[in-house]
This record gives structure tokens, sequence and C-alpha cells, in this order.
């Protein structure tokens, strides 16, 4: 996630600003940058690559004089990581410096629009476009520009910004970004997150959708987009340092859980434009895709749990046999690739050893690799001929919760994108696909919502010594990911089997107590599931029932019940996983267990 820190008072700002970069530091980031007004012009200081560049660029603070300026630390959507694409980016004649958290999802019409009237621009990012716009705009009022500019920009947005002709105003808007104004005494800061100021002051406004704030040194006013002052209050924050790098949450894993529905949002929104599904620039015709004799998913851990979800989603959709794979079986199995063969990788750091080493593999033997990557520029991504990236921000957590998430929603999209080519959905089915796609966030906030029930499970469990996860169809995908979340942060043993399986050997391991997770959103297979958890039951086990909400009926077999939405079933995996994600926090939770860091695991596995 970007980080913004802005500064107006009466002691230098370079400092200020990277102090408050170095707190942000923990969001994740692969460049930064700062502009101040040095009386004259705004001079703007940038760089790929950890803040310490940064700082020794600007001799730790003591260059660039003056007292009102913003910084930035860059998370990559659109523009890999490099000094040109960092922030803060500059309108042509240098009247606006803008730093931005979020994504401008139609920059693309603005940019075009923007070159037919005569602007250039230097980078690859959305966030040059703002700037560029706020300078086409301005007509000597600069919250009169801003306004226009919220009014023609589409997405998800924190800005922080400079304008050369009031050099004693920081200008600061938001609209599903988050960005706070710290109030001090004769200086006054804004910021992405609380970190970043805590060690100035405690009292802060936080900004809603659409309320641009005209910061001064000693007076903040905020405005709606009528220009009507709006009233607001003071909060005082009384976090320490740790808590507020999580969001007030006890760990990554938890926030980054809460994260989930804006993380869909933003990794949807921009590839569904006026109804219908855009891939970004991957270019797959309807003529490659009939060239495609299968499609290979190659993938470790829980990225390749999303695999098994999407052999069941693509196959359905789009008749295209689908191969699944760990990485590391992949390489070394002499697989059967050619040129007519989709490889689709998938990876939330885009590093991960084997999973490169598969793509390597896959493309040394000719296939198309599509790669659905978390990091951009990362090396997967860099070694893919199409990238589609999730928007997800930075995963900090070593269980992966979001991006798992929007790894799920672009297959999805690719899904349903196919399938539409090839003549396999009518327009109802492509509209009723894309309608449960985006209602996702909101039935995942819903679920979020009783995640009390889930605390209360994890309490009466959290001592088990084994668990089981079962389910059919997608359900047995989703049995493979809620066992992974429990063991990677629990520690407990876990299995997940396919539960027509469970006659053929597991069953003999279920005795009295034995916790079984049964997973039974798939409707066609409810009635087989519900035998299932017969099975087990009249073996003594004592059974979580997974199911949607027009199933009470496994509330008579199951010990417990907790129900999620109805969607359709090939997307009922991202409602699924949410429950999932939150027993097993949950019960590492209760067990006192490292959440965030694991023992033995790392983010990235970038060793074989
Ligand atoms: C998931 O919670 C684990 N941290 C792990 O299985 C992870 O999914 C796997 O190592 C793949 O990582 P990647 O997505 O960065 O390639």
């Amino acid at each position: 996630m970007c980080g913004i820190v802005g500064y107006i008072g009466n002691d230098q700002a370079t400092p200020i600003l990277l102090n408050g970069l170095e707190k942000l530091e923990y969001r994740g980031y692969d460049s930064a940058g700062v502009a101040v007004y040095d009386g004259k012009h705004i001079q703007v200081e940038k760089s790929e690559g950890r803040l310490k560049v940064l700082a020794d660029l600007l001799d730790n603070g003591k260059k660039l004089p003056g007292t009102i300026g913003i910084g930035h630390t860059r998370w990559a959507t659109h523009g890999k990581p490099s000094d040109i694409n960092s922030h803060p980016q500059v309108s042509n004649l240098g009247k606006f410096a803008v730093v931005h958290n979020g994504i401008i999802e139609n920059y693309l019409a603005l940019k075009e629009f923007l070159l037919k009237n005569g602007k250039t621009f230097v980078s690859e990012t959305d966030t040059e476009v703002v700037a560029q716009l706020l300078e086409y705009y301005y007509q000597g009022d600069v919250l009169d520009a801003v306004i226009k500019v919220i009014g023609k920009v589409e997405g998800s947005y924190a800005f922080g910004i400079l304008c050369e002709d009031v050099p004693d105003q920081i200008f600061a808007v938001r609209k599903k970004s988050p960005l706070i104004i710290g109030l001090g005494k004769n200086e006054n800061f804004i910021a992405s997150d609380i970190p970043a100021i805590l060690n100035k002051t405690r009292e802060i406004y936080r900004l809603e959708n659409n309320e641009i704030a005209v910061i001064k040194n000693d007076q903040v006013t905020i405005y709606d987009l009528d220009k009507e002052v709006v009233k607001k209050t003071p909060c005082h924050i009384d976090w320490d340092i740790s808590a507020a790098e999580k969001g007030g949450y006890e760990h990554f894993m938890f926030k980054e859980i809460m994260e989930q529905p804006k993380a869909i949002c933003d990794t949807i929104h921009p590839r569904i434009q006026n109804g219908r599904i855009v891939l970004d620039d991957v270019t797959l015709t309807k003529e490659e895709i009939e060239q495609f004799k299968k499609i290979v998913i190659v993938a470790c851990g829980s990225a390749y749990h999303v695999g098994v979800v999407a052999k069941y989603v693509i196959e359905k959709m789009t008749r295209i046999p689908v191969d699944i794979d760990v990485a590391s079986e992949f390489r070394y199995r002499n697989p059967i690739i050619d040129d007519k063969v989709l490889v689709i990788v998938i990876s939330q750091s885009g590093e991960t050893a084997d999973t490169l080493a598969a793509l390597q593999e896959a493309k040394r033997l000719g296939a198309r690799v599509l790669s659905i990557v978390n990091v951009v520029g990362s090396a997967i991504a860099n070694e893919s001929d199409d990238v589609l990236y999730t928007w997800a921000g930075p995963e900090i957590s070593v269980a992966t919760t979001k991006a798992y998430s929007t790894q799920l929603t672009v297959i999805y999209l690719i899904a349903i994108y196919m399938a539409d080519l090839l003549g396999k959905l009518s327009q109802e089915e492509y509209q009723m696909y894309l309608k449960d796609l985006n209602r996702l966030p909101e039935q995942i906030e819903e679920i979020l919502k009783h995640k009390e029930q889930l605390q209360y499970l994890a309490s009466k469990y959290f001592n088990a010594k084994d668990i089981f996860f079962i389910g059919r169809n997608i359900d047995y995908a989703m049995s493979l990911e809620g066992s992974l979340k429990l063991k990677e942060i629990s520690y407990i043993h876990s299995e997940a089997y396919a539960a027509g399986e469970l006659k053929h050997g597991t069953i003999s391991l279920i005795e009295d107590g034995t916790l079984v997770v049964a997973l039974a959103t798939q409707d066609i297979l409810f009635e087989k599931m519900m035998s299932n958890v017969e099975e087990v039951v009249a073996r003594g086990a004592v059974v979580l029932g997974l199911t949607t909400e027009d199933h009470k009926e496994m509330e008579q077999s199951a010990t417990h019940t907790f129900y999620i939405p109805r969607t359709n079933d090939l997307m009922l995996a991202s409602l699924a996983v949410i429950p999932l994600q939150l027993f097993a926090y949950y019960v590492a939770s209760m067990k006192g267990c490292d959440i965030d860091k694991p023992r033995n695991l790392a983010k990235s596995v970038t060793v074989e």
C-alpha cells in the first residue's frame, strides 16, 4: 500500500517527511520521494528502492530546504518500480506536485484526453494524470481545480497536493483510500496512516470520502464537493506505534482479512467497464483461446489452492481442459506442454522459486504464460507473456488471505472473459456472473460482521489435536485452503479430504470428539455432503458445518453450523474462505501463536 506524508509548519519539512515515511515502511513499498517548496519552486527528489536511497540523496534531510512538503512511499500498481514512476508526480509546468494512494480506474481515458490537449507525460503512472489534470483545470483557484479533477477521476484515491502558486497550503483529498490530518501547534500534517505522525501529534481529523482539506500551518479547513465547509471533530489517538501499524488490530493477518472487501473492489472494478470485462492489456483473442488444447495452472501453497478452485470454474464455464500442479512437481515431471497450451502461474510474491522455475520450464517448452501476481515488477511478472495483477496491496502476514481472495476474483474474470469469447455464455449468464462478482465485497462484509461466531467455535476447539476438513468439488478445494490456514498458524495437525474419499481410508481416523469441518456450499452436492456428515457423526465426530443460508437442514446433523450468503456455486469459494480464515486466526490467537510470523515459514519462499 502506498504511504503519504505531508508537513506544513515552521520547521524544515524534509527531515519530518523522511521520518514519517520511515514509520510507513511496514506497509511495503518499492520506491519513495518528496516534494518541498523552497521559497521559489517545488523541488522533487525521488528514487526507486528503499527509503535509505532517498535519504542518501537528501543527505539525511539536509537537502531540499523549505517548511512545506509532501512525501510518498510507492507500492506499484500502474507502471513498474522506477525513479520516474515514483511519486511525487509533477505537472508539465511544474505547478503541481501530487502524491497518491489508490487506483485511478479511468486514467487511460483521461491520459488520452490530456495528450490530445497538449500535455506530455514522462511516467507510466495513473498519478501523473492527476497532476496534469490539475494543471489543465487550474485557473487561479486550486480548490476549484481539485473539485473539477474529482469530478473526472474514477477509482480509489487519497491525494496530497502542492501548488507552486499557493506555497502556504497543502491540499488533501480522500476517496476510499484512508487519509488523516494531523493537528499540531502552528504546524499540521497529512498521512495515509497514524504511525507516520504519532510522534508529532495524537489529534487528528479523519477525512471522509469526497472531502477536501486545505491545510495551512495554523488552520485546517475541510470542504465538501460544493465548497461548503465541513465541521469536523478532532479525534485523539491513544494507540502505541505497533498497534497503529496494524490499523488498531492485533495482527496484520486480521487487518488483511478485514481488508478483503476493498482488495476485491480494487482488483475487479478497473476490469469491468460499461458492463464488459477488460483484462487490462492482456490480448486473448477468440482464435487464440480456441487454439489452446488445455490450460495448466501452476503455483505453490495457497496459490495452488486457488488453482484447484480455478480448475472447476474454468472447465465449467469454458469446457477447456484444465490441469493443475504444484510448481515443485510440475517442473520435474517432464510436463506435456507446447505452444497450444496456456500456462497460468499464480503467485502473491511473484518471487517463489519453484513457481518461477516452473514458469521458465513452461516457456522453454513453448507455452504461453499468463501470471496472476500481487507484486508489480516481480520476477514472475517480468518473465510472463501476460500479467494480471491482483491489487490487494502489500500482504505482510505470512498466511495469505487478501491475496488469495483477489487471485480467485481474477480467475473468475478470466473464466467469464474466455467463456464469453467462446460463445459458452448467454448474455444473461454473463451479466449474472458480473452481478454476483460485484456483490462479493458486500457479502464478505456481511460474513465479517459475524466473526464472533468463529471466535466462539475457536474457543471450544483450539486444543484439538487433529482437525479434518472435508468437501466435494469446489468445497474440496476450500478444504485444502482451510486446512492449510489452520496448520500454518496454529500448528494443529489437519487434513483436507474429498468427502467422497472418506470411506476409502480416512474415516478410520474418526473417533469420539474428532472435529470435522464439513463444507457443503455446492447446491448440487448438498445431499451427498449430508450423507458424509452422517457417516462421520455416526463414528463420534463433532461436525462444524459450513453451508449457505438456504440449507438450514445442516443443523439437524452438524454440532455447529456457520452460514454464508448464497451466490452462484462457482463463486462460493470467495465466501466460504472467510470463516475458514477467521477460524484459523482465532484458534492460533487462543493458542498464543506468532500469527504473522509462524515458525519455519517465510512470506516468500525464494529457495527451492
Ligand atoms: C499461504 O498462506 C502460505 N504462506 C504459502 O502457502 C504461500 O501461499 C506459498 O508459499 C506461495 O507463495 P506465493 O503466492 O508468493 O507464490
